[in-house]
């Protein structure tokens, strides 16, 4: 029978403690923990004193129990036409050969290993050869460019660098090499080795001495155990967007994490173990890490890989195509993804040609689901979908409709409500809970569940001062949002400058690095506009220095093209202006806001603060023309 929704999530804010250490008691910890919750850090620290293996958790220990034979991971690559399966004991055997590798390496625990790749088996494969060793993986997405690449390995100045030939794109070929060296020549860091997988479509010319043939190096390694890990020791690190052009590493722990994410494939997913979860994202992104990688392996499911697009590979049935084929119970894609079918099949006659028997429910998350998209998806599928909301910090759901529990009757438009562990409140500038059925900042009650994160990497201050402090004993999760008389969650979007574009977090300040950083730029500001099928897109405004002898198309093809080098061409960067000023407050800070809001149609209050009112016609114009 179900435990009752509303009695498990009282336990785990009245009693935190008790709550946690029921759920972690499943573990198989090498080293029991002292402590369930030390309260002495703000945020919580989670199993103090216990030690384990997540690689364990995900793979050893279901081998040892009988799991073997069970596929552990399908790869389904819609790009090269190929599919892969690797049972629990094939994973095990090549992630401990890996792992063999990298020790052979030298690689010592604590060490951080930065992974650079597509969508493919390996990249899976090397993310927990990294957990099996004690060594923080940090992965970065395959469609980051140069600068962000670079930013991220100068940050965790990573002893190996794991990458492949090439990702492979509709119509183009990525080369991962040209892009890595352009990296690391910006910030002068040379790693130790680099492995390079090379992908058939497109192998690479290996010219670094340090650069090796991921399979010649590695077939024939010793298989290496799991290393014990301190529960409370980062299991990896995953750089988000903030709101200043520097991504934040966000650290996660290795006990918390491993909790926490077996909780929330029983509760939140209703999945049991030997069923098939596919969460149709990329390993470069948190919703990978979750749930592509440790959630469905540490509670014995069989995970899927998909390689290609919702849409256009080669036709919009390609989802439903991947769910019929492998039998999957529990989905999980981002409403982008559902527009992007949607547009091209609005009939879903795709949907009538697959047998989705087995698929139970669709999840949604990474940025808002419109109501009617939602409610198409439902129509069509005849499943139910849900929406639920979270963030890279937290690492899981933090409001969702938790299937594994009681569920909770469905709001369109709404997240639900909180995951037990989380509470959630909405808050006023003051930190003061605003009445039901208004608009306020969502904040997070302290300590953090397990699984969230426990710091930044390399800024022991900066959780503290990025979430902690602007509202007390708080943790501002940068959402507007409401809750409702029953205590459903509303989330509006960011109130900060951090942008959603087709499910992916992007920070306007990046984009705004690197328009500042051209030549002939004076002053420029970024801001999203709402999009149809990708949510939101970037808009580039800049103000160009007098005297500059280049044509104003000429600068902005060029920074166009720049976005797309040094960030990726997944910024969807199109569209810049230029303009004779910006407007600002008196105090010189840029009215983006109400730019953004002007982009989006409306007509916001001319800021009493303004210095000159005359710039935001202007801009009015120039985003309008
Ligand atoms: N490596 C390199 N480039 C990549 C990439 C990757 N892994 N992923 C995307 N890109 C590139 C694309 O090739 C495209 O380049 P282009 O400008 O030359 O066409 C650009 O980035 C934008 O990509 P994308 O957002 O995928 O746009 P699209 O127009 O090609 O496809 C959708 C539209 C809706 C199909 C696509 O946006 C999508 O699948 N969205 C859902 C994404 C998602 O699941 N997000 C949630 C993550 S948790
Ligand atoms: P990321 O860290 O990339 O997962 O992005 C997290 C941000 O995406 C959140 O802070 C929200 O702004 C947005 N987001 C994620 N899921 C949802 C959702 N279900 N509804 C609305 N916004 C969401």
């Amino acid at each position: 029978m179900k435990e009752d929704y509303l009695q498990a999530y009282r336990r785990s804010v009245e009693d935190p403690e008790a709550f946690w250490r029921e759920r972690a008691s499943v573990l198989e910890w090498s080293k029991p923990f002292e402590r369930v919750l030390d309260t002495r850090v703000p945020s919580g620290r989670w199993f103090v004193g216990g030690e384990l293996n997540a690689c364990h958790e995900a793979l050893d220990r279901h081998v040892a129990a009988g799991r073997g034979a069970q596929s552990a991971l399908i790869f389904d690559s819609a790009m090269t036409g190929t599919r892969q399966q690797f049972s629990y004991a094939q994973l095990q055997q090549r992630v401990a050969e890996l792992a063999g590798w990298m020790a052979g390496q030298g690689l010592e625990p604590g060490e951080r290993v930065l992974i650079y790749m597509p969508l493919v088996p390996e990249a899976v494969m090397a993310m927990l050869a990294c957990a099996r060793l004690g060594a923080p993986h940090v992965v970065v997405f395959g469609g980051f460019g140069a600068a962000e690449l670079a930013a991220r390995i100068e940050d965790v100045a990573p002893r190996l660098i794991l990458t492949a030939s090439c990702g492979l794109e509709p119509g183009r070929v990525i080369e991962y090499l040209p892009i890595l060296n352009q990296a690391l020549a910006r910030i002068g860091h040379k790693p130790e080795r680099c492995l390079v997988l090379q992908r058939p479509e497109h192998p690479a010319e290996l010219t670094a001495p340090q650069q090796l043939d991921w399979h010649e190096s590695v077939s024939g390694a010793r298989p290496a155990d799991c290393r014990a890990v301190a529960a409370t020791a980062p299991l990896y690190i995953l750089h988000t967007s903030g709101t200043t052009g520097r991504p934040k590493g966000i650290v996660r722990d290795t006990g918390g994490h491993v909790v926490a994410l077996r909780y929330s494939m029983s509760a939140v997913y209703g999945i049991d173990p030997g069923e098939v979860f596919w969460a149709a994202s990329d390993i470069g992104w948190v919703v990978g890490h979750s749930y592509i990688v440790y959630g469905p392996l540490l509670h014995g499911c069989t995970t899927v890989l998909y390689e290609g697009k919702p849409v256009g590979t080669p036709d919009a049935g390609a989802f439903w195509r991947v769910a019929a084929s492998h039998g999957v119970n529990v989905m999980f894609t981002a409403p982008t993804a559902l527009r992007a079918i949607r547009r091209e099949d609005p009939k879903a006659a795709h949907v009538a040609k697959h047998d989705l028997s087995a698929l139970r429910t669709l999840f949604l998350a990474g940025e808002r689901a419109d109501p009617d998209t939602l409610q198409w998806a439902q129509d069509v599928l005849g499943k139910p979908v849900i929406d639920h909301w979270w963030q890279t910090e937290t690492g899981s759901a933090i409001a969702a409709n938790c299937l594994g529990l009681t569920p909770m009757p469905v709001k369109p438009g709404s997240v639900s409500v909180p995951v037990p562990g989380f509470n959630v409140r909405v808050v006023d500038d003051a930190g003061d809970d605003v009445p039901a059925g208004t608009a306020g900042s969502v904040v997070l009650g302290l300590p953090l569940p397990p699984g969230c994160l426990t710091g930044l990497w390399n800024d022991e201050a900066g959780l503290a001062r990025s979430y902690l402090s602007r509202f007390q004993d708080h943790y501002f999760t940068g959402d507007g949002g409401v809750l409702d008389e029953d205590g459903y969650l509303h989330v509006m979007g960011r109130v900060d400058d951090v942008i959603n574009v087709a499910g992916h977090r992007l920070s306007t300040g990046e984009i705004e690095q690197v328009l500042s950083a051209h030549e002939d730029v004076a002053e420029c500001a970024v801001i999203a506009v709402p999009d149809e099928l990708k949510g939101q897109l970037p808009v580039g405004l800049v103000v160009l220095k007098s005297g500059v002898k280049r044509g104003e198309d000429e600068v902005i093809a060029q920074l166009i093209a720049r976005v797309r080098d040094d960030i990726g061409a997944i910024a969807c960067f199109r569209r810049c202006l230029v303009v004779a000023r910006l407007p600002k407050t008196r105090s010189g800070k840029i009215l983006r806001g109400t730019m953004s809001q002007i982009a989006a149609g409306e007509h916001p209050q001319t800021p009493p603060t303004i210095d000159d009112p005359e710039t935001l016609v202007e801009v009015r114009a120039a985003l309008t023309s």
